[in-house]
């Protein structure tokens, strides 16, 4: 068995210490990159010309103002999270923070979308950036509902 010194196993002890701390704080997000938001069901979504149109009575995690959802799906030209900050007032931005593309996560009480990584870059409802590592806005999408049926929610992609 080699033995080793007391500073490199303080030193050890340090580093492993700080990556369960890291760990702890941010639900493993700073490593993952993956927050805690659900996926919308895939039968709850169609994208065609430039057109995301989403089936809310589809979407449980929708039903409740406060709620969210990511979409990520090969067709979109960027993984998105819907967020439904009021009555009838849906939010779609970019899921990816613009510092090292963790993914953010709606948080309600506060009316903001919040980085999950340790950075916790912060942005408005409407993607503008507010505080943190990422310096610039999620790209946000316009989302109207259907004016001939209140349960689709129509998402231009560009
Ligand atoms: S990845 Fe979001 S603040 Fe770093």
């Amino acid at each position: 068995m080699s033995k080793i010194s007391r500073r490199k196993f303080i030193g050890n002890a340090a580093v492993a210490g700080t990556g369960a701390c890291v760990c702890g704080l941010s639900g493993c997000a700073t490593f993952t990159k993956v927050g805690d938001t659900p996926p919308i069901p895939s039968d709850a979504y169609t994208i065609e010309s430039n057109k995301l149109t989403i089936s809310l009575e589809k979407v449980a995690a929708l039903a409740k103002v406060g709620g969210s959802v990511k979409i990520a799906d090969a067709k979109l030209p960027q993984s998105l999270i819907v967020a439904r900050p009021g009555n009838g007032d849906y939010t779609v931005v970019s899921i990816k923070c613009p510092h090292r593309g963790a993914e953010v996560e709606y948080q309600h009480d506060a009316k903001e979308f919040r980085c999950a990584s340790l950075g916790h870059s912060t942005f408005k409802t409407d993607g503008t950036f507010i505080k943190g590592f990422a310096g610039k806005s999620l790209t946000k999408f316009s989302a109207d509902l259907d004016s001939s049926n209140k349960n689709r929610l129509l998402v231009k992609l560009s």
